[in-house]
């Protein structure tokens, strides 16, 4: 599976993160339905709490240009523990994807490992669940 145009995505989005806070830039990737690429960074914030992560940026920049299905996720970010997607993230992406989705979970240098989007998140919660609710 050929990964390097979404690393590279995800890098030149990673460029412009605003982690004045953190210091940890993060950048992220996704692969449409329609093969179009969609890349975010993260976005902090002096109100702590206000701040986004990289996967929130990428959603928001998809679902702007008008595409909804995700085929495959790419998160980067530098150091020696491999980044991996935050739990409010992983329901995020979980609005947009399968549970086969691959994430891969990448450095600067390349992929160090991928999982599926299932792995991460098991069990998730989604729509089927409030759909078939009762009250
Ligand atoms: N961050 C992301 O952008 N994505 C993740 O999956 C994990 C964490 C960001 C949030 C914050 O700006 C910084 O990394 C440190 O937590």
């Amino acid at each position: 599976m050929a990964t390097d145009d979404l690393l590279q995505a995800a890098l030149a989005a990673r460029a412009h993160a605003h982690a004045p806070y953190s210091g940890f830039k993060v950048g992220a990737a996704l692969r449409a339905t329609d093969g179009s690429i969609h890349a975010g960074c993260n976005v902090e914030n002096a109100a702590f709490p206000q701040g986004q992560c990289a996967e929130a940026t990428a959603i928001g920049v998809m679902i702007a240009a008008g595409v909804t299905r995700i085929t495959e996720i790419l998160v980067v970010a530098d150091g020696p523990e491999m980044v991996s997607p935050c739990g409010g993230c992983r329901q995020r992406l979980v609005e947009f994807a399968d549970p086969a989705t691959p994430v891969h979970l990448a450095g600067p240098e390349g992929v160090r490992a991928t999982v599926s989007l299932g792995d991460l998140l098991p069990r998730a919660f989604g729509w089927r669940h409030i759909s078939k609710g009762t009250s």
